[in-house]
């Protein structure tokens, strides 16, 4: 799907449950003139999530939900993001698994990062299973989210080579690194930037 936007930016919430490497990436993206997004809230299921603190560093409003009733974390979580007119989701490291009645009411406006050339390695563990299985190449995707899991329209990819050496650790570093280049390109594309 093809958005298209004017003068004022598009408020964007970020989903995350750990690190938050993407997040950061994601921020500083936003503070660029030509990002057609703005970054207006970070959500987390994980209090714990590293991620959380770049809320505080960049002054960013943070939430968390407590995924162990999901229904009712959604509805509080529709809430959140209507409060603060959210028109974009941006999952990056979000670990739970949005319901079919909470895609909807987002349809074509959530996105996500998968570490793997889509429709490849879907799911988790992705390193491990590319090298257990002598691939030549892997990447990452940032692709739309429907209701079957990493399956979503394929916005953007990035291919890198497997080094004979490669361990689950370096590939995983060199993936990321491409990971934050590649969302925020996707998210120019989809604006038609
Ligand atoms: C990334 O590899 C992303 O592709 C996957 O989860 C990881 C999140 O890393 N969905 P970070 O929290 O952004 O550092």
């Amino acid at each position: 799907m093809v958005l298209s936007t004017g003068f004022k930016k598009i408020k964007t919430a970020v989903f995350i449950s750990g690190t938050g490497s993407n997040l950061k990436s994601l921020i500083k993206f936003t503070k660029k003139k030509k990002s057609p997004i703005s970054l207006d809230l970070i959500i987390s299921n994980n209090k714990k999530a590293k991620g959380l603190n770049y809320g505080k560093i960049f002054k960013i409003k943070k939430k968390i939900f407590n995924f162990k009733k999901k229904n009712h974390a959604e509805n509080l979580l529709l809430l959140e993001l209507k409060k603060n007119h959210i028109e974009i989701i941006c999952l990056a490291g979000f670990m739970k698994i949005l319901s079919n009645n909470f895609i909807k009411k987002f349809k074509g406006k959530i996105l996500n990062i998968h570490p793997s050339l889509l429709p490849k390695y879907k799911g988790l563990n992705t390193h491990k299973r590319v090298l257990k299985n002598n691939e030549k190449y892997s990447g990452c995707t940032v692709h739309y989210v429907n209701s079957r899991l990493d399956s979503g329209k394929i916005i953007l990819q990035k291919k890198v080579k497997i080094k004979k050496s490669e361990t689950e650790a370096s590939l995983k570093r060199k993936i990321l690194l491409q990971e934050h280049l590649l969302y925020p390109k996707a998210i120019l594309k989809i604006f038609n930037l």
